[in-house]
């Protein structure tokens, strides 16, 4: 570029460390005075780093992610190297924002994600993650829900009543009694998406300039799965609305989904899949509380609710 004449300059910003990751804005100088605002994402990594790929397998398709200039896995170094359009100048994160959402910016958001899910709708090419990967192991990782559970049973410091934990108990013993057809579907790949996988409100860029969209980022955890696990994380956990709103969002999600897939979902078959990540999901504050040491009582309420509302509302 500088040889052509298009290139000023090349000013680097300061380096942020994120776990494996280090975010490095960089600021290309044009000829009369333009810039161009790029950022350099590295991620130590023995073998490439699925943020790679997936940043491979999504660019070109009909979904709003940072245009990639660059992509590469440098074997020798050890990482991942990924130089994106740096969105700073016009997008801010979504996480301070609180429910209910401007119904603007909710369809938005739903379009972003349903377009997301609908590129890898069925498709086989991702190895399943490891929980995933047989009845075994998926029972398994029942086995460290339980356990989780029974330490936040013992540790938490906020109290539930005898309700609330019949409901964890009954939610164990529903996911252990129809694990095996839930896996038999994800093997089969029947109705399962590359989700994002980390849909918290962190990882949503939403326009701070009129008439640019929003933008998904942080593609390190997608995988195959229920389309219903990114709701879950992103409107139960993070956004919850109350049950009624939320079924509204669910059904406007599915509308349009289901206007850009090939096949059939049926609205019964997302709800089934809904009721399967709400009572994943219920025990998301359990491994929280279990593994980093985290009292959320909010986030406790908030996915028991959700729980006990839409497994009602649903059926
Ligand atoms: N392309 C981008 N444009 C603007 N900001 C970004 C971009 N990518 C990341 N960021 C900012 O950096 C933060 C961390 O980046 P992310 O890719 O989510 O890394 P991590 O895996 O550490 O969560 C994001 O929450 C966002 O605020
Ligand atoms: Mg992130």
């Amino acid at each position: 570029m500088q040889s052509n004449g298009i290139l000023g300059g090349i000013r680097s910003g300061e380096a942020i460390v994120r776990g494996r990751a280090v975010l490095r804005p960089f600021n290309l100088l044009m000829e009369g005075g333009a810039s161009l605002h790029l950022l350099e994402k590295t991620t130590s990594s023995r073998t490439e780093p699925v943020e790679n790929a997936m940043y491979r397998f999504f660019s070109g398709k009909k979904v709003r992610i940072p245009k990639i200039f660059y992509n590469t896995f440098d074997a020798a170094a050890e990482e991942g190297v990924l130089l994106m359009e740096d969105l700073a100048p016009t997008h801010r994160n979504i996480a301070d924002w609180n429910a209910p959402l401007a119904a603007g910016a909710l369809t938005d958001l739903l379009g972003l994600i349903a377009e997301f899910h609908a590129c890898g709708w069925g498709q086989a090419d991702l190895p399943l993650p490891e929980h995933l990967g047989s009845l075994g192991n998926y029972m398994q990782h029942l086995n460290y829900l339980e356990r989780d559970y029974a330490y936040f049973r013992q540790h938490c410091a906020f109290r539930l009543g005898a309700e609330e934990h019949a409901l964890y108990e009954h939610c164990l013993r529903r996911l252990q009694e129809h694990a095996g057809r839930h896996i038999d579907r994800i093997h089969a790949r029947h109705h399962t998406a590359y989700i994002h996988g980390d849909l918290n409100a962190c990882n949503v860029l939403y326009p701070a300039v009129p008439g640019a969209l929003p933008v998904l980022i942080d593609l390190e955890a997608v995988r195959t799965g229920l389309c219903s696990e990114d709701l879950v994380m992103l409107f139960v956990h993070d956004f919850h609305h109350g049950e009624a709103q939320t079924m509204a969002i669910l059904q406007q999600y599915y509308d349009i989904l289901h206007a850009g897939l090939v096949q059939t979902y049926p609205w019964e078959q997302f709800m089934e899949d809904m009721r399967w990540s709400l009572m994943e999901g219920l025990f998301f504050p359990a491994k929280l509380l279990a593994h980093e040491g985290v009292q959320d009582e909010e986030l406790a309420w908030k996915s028991i609710e959700a729980c006990r509302a839409l497994l009602e509302a649903t059926g």
